[in-house]
Parts: structure tokens; C-alpha cells; sequence
């Protein structure tokens, strides 16, 4: 099975992310590191447990990490994603336990235990965690086989500003870090996971499993979809993070193309805004797989189908 790390902010999104991954046997989930973001800490890596504990998987190791950006004060997101960053289900307080230690030594400690390209990164909110453990430990840069983040947007546009998405305007100079570093990186933008909706039909056929996973999911999605509907009018809410799960399962559910992505970290007007060539007007180097088109279908039958699993 392929060795992940996810790192992650839950969140809704982030939850069903997780869920796909841990029913998923491709995958080999070595840990997962919490990061703040949609939330506080305290609560992202709380909510990491009680996801696991959901899956039946208590025994994941949970690791915290950076409880504020590397620059920049925490912006967080209580306005979509609730007071607790899960709201929507009743689910009960972890009882598997936090690991001792640092999400970030964590993140060090196993690439460096591995061979080369053994292990994907899965980041799905603020790359803190990632850029903390570049800049700590280069030689792990060798060491991945590759980033797939959701974070970005070009042609849709920004959700926090209008030029910039979330997970990179929360931490936009760990992002550059990310970017700079010379790991391949894949990345999921808006462009991608707004073209990913939660329709009341995709729902109800998450809830039609009949399972405590299914009605926990359904009640989730319902909840997170809310604040995208009022805001856009769409049938369902945008599904980002389980993209970057579903294209380690399926990469043929996407279509992108290799370009050069810089972000901005000087400007109040834009910042954070990931400047995508992706025409190559420039000459500067390619450094991510930019995706921008989703086999929506395909994608939810994946998901819905592994959930079925659990
Ligand atoms: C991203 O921001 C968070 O609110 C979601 O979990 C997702 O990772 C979307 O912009
Ligand atoms: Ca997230």
C-alpha cells in the first residue's frame, strides 16, 4: 500500500478526507498531523481522533502540531465550518489517545526512517506543519515522493479574498516554502473542488448506506454545505480536501497541467494568492501539477463506495 502522512485541519471536508483515506486499503496511513486552521489546535486535533474513532481506526496515531502560521497571525473559520469545526453530528469525545512529540518531528522522523520517494505528503489545510519540517530537516525534500495539497485557485478566483483560497491565505509564506522546496507537488485548487458539489442527491445516497458512518457523513456534509449554498446558490457545497485523497485512488478522475505556481506574500491586497502561469508566459521552472477539472461522478461514487466500507 502507498505510505501517507495527512496532514490536516478538521473540518467537514477534511473529516470525509480522512474517512476515504483510512477505508481506502491502497493506502497506508503512517499518521496524521494536526495543524491549526479552520480552528484552533486544540480542536483540530481532537477532531482528528474522533474521525478515527468514526472509522473504527482508533489506533492511528494522531500527532499536533503548529498552533499559529509561520508569520502571520491565525485566521481561522468558524463561520463555515462551526464552533467546534465539525459541527453537524453528535459524535463523541475521543478516547484513543494524542502521541507524545511533535506533528513536525513526527513528519521528520518518519521520512527520514524511509527510503526515498516512499512517502506522499496530504495536506489539507494550512501547509505550516510541512514548511516547519523543510525548513528544520532540507534532506527530507529528497525524501517524498510527492505533496498533493488542496489549497489554491487561479480561474475561480479566491473564498477568503477574492484572489486568495483559505489553507494558502492562512499560512501564505509556509505555502512558498512548500512551493520553493523542489518536491513535486500536486495541488487541488477551487478550480478543481468547486466542481465537486454535495447535491442533495449525492447526500442522499450517503445516508441511504445506512451505516453510523453514512448518517455522521450525511450530517456533516449537510451542515458544511449550508454556508455555499446561502453564498452561491449551488445545489451542495464544494468538496475540497477528499479530492487530494481521491487522486492517490483514481488520478485518472482528474485532468491539470504542470506549470509554474508562485504565491504572493508581500501584498494586503492579494496576498496569498497563488499566481498559476498557467498559459507559460514566464520562464520560470514548473513546480506543481495544476488540476482543474474533476470527474464529479466518478468522484462521488468513490467516495461513496469506500465510505460503504467502514
Ligand atoms: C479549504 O479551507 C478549509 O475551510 C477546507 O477544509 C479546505 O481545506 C478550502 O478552501
Ligand atoms: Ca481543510
Amino acid at each position: 500500500a502507498r505510505k501517507i502522512i495527512i496532514d490536516t485541519d478538521p473540518g467537514q471536508d477534511d473529516a470525509l478526507a480522512l474517512l476515504l483515506a483510512l477505508a481506502s486499503t491502497e493506502l497506508d496511513v503512517l499518521g496524521i498531523t494536526a495543524v491549526a486552521g479552520n480552528v484552533p489546535l486544540a480542536l483540530t486535533e481532537k477532531n482528528a481522533r474522533k474521525i478515527c474513532e468514526l472509522a473504527g481506526k482508533p489506533g492511528t496515531k494522531v500527532f499536533a502540531g503548529a498552533i499559529r502560521p509561520l508569520v502571520r497571525d491565525l485566521v481561522t473559520a468558524e463561520h463555515v465550518h462551526g464552533r467546534t469545526g465539525l459541527d453537524g453530528p453528535e459524535l463523541p469525545e475521543p478516547e484513543m489517545p494524542l502521541q507524545d512529540g511533535h506533528a513536525v518531528d513526527f513528519i521528520i522522523d518518519t521520512l527520514m526512517a524511509h527510503g526515498e520517494g516512499e512517502i506522499t505528503l496530504c495536506p489539507l489545510g494550512p501547509l505550516t506543519n510541512i514548511a516547519l519540517a523543510l525548513n528544520r530537516e532540507p534532506r527530507i525534500a529528497t525524501r517524498i515522493r510527492e505533496i498533493v495539497l488542496m489549497g489554491g485557485g487561479f480561474f475561480e478566483g479566491g473564498n477568503v479574498t477574492p484572489t486568495a483560497e483559505f489553507n494558502i491565505y492562512v499560512d501564505p509564506h509556509a505555502a512558498d516554502v512548500v512551493l520553493r522546496s523542489g518536491v513535486p507537488v500536486v495541488m487541488m485548487p477551487l478550480d478543481v473542488t468547486h466542481k465537486a458539489l454535495t447535491t442533495r442527491a449525492r447526500i442522499a445516497a450517503i445516508r441511504a448506506l445506512d451505516t453510523k458512518v453514512g448518517a455522521a457523513c450525511a450530517e456533516l456534509l449537510e451542515f458544511f454545505e449550508r454556508f455555499d449554498e446561502e453564498k452561491y446558490g449551488t445545489d451542495g457545497g464544494p468538496l475540497h480536501d477528499p479530492c487530494v485523497i481521491a487522486y492517490l485512488l483514481k488520478p485518472e478522475l482528474f485532468t491539470g497541467r504542470s506549470c509554474n505556481v508562485t504565491v504572493e506574500t508581500g501584498s494586503e491586497l492579494t496576498m496569498g494568492m497563488t499566481v498559476i502561469d498557467w498559459w507559460r508566459v514566464t520562464d520560470r521552472p514548473e513546480n506543481a501539477l495544476v488540476m482543474r477539472d474533476i470527474d464529479d461522478d466518478g468522484f462521488f461514487t468513490l467516495l461513496t463506495e469506500r465510505l460503504a466500507r467502514l
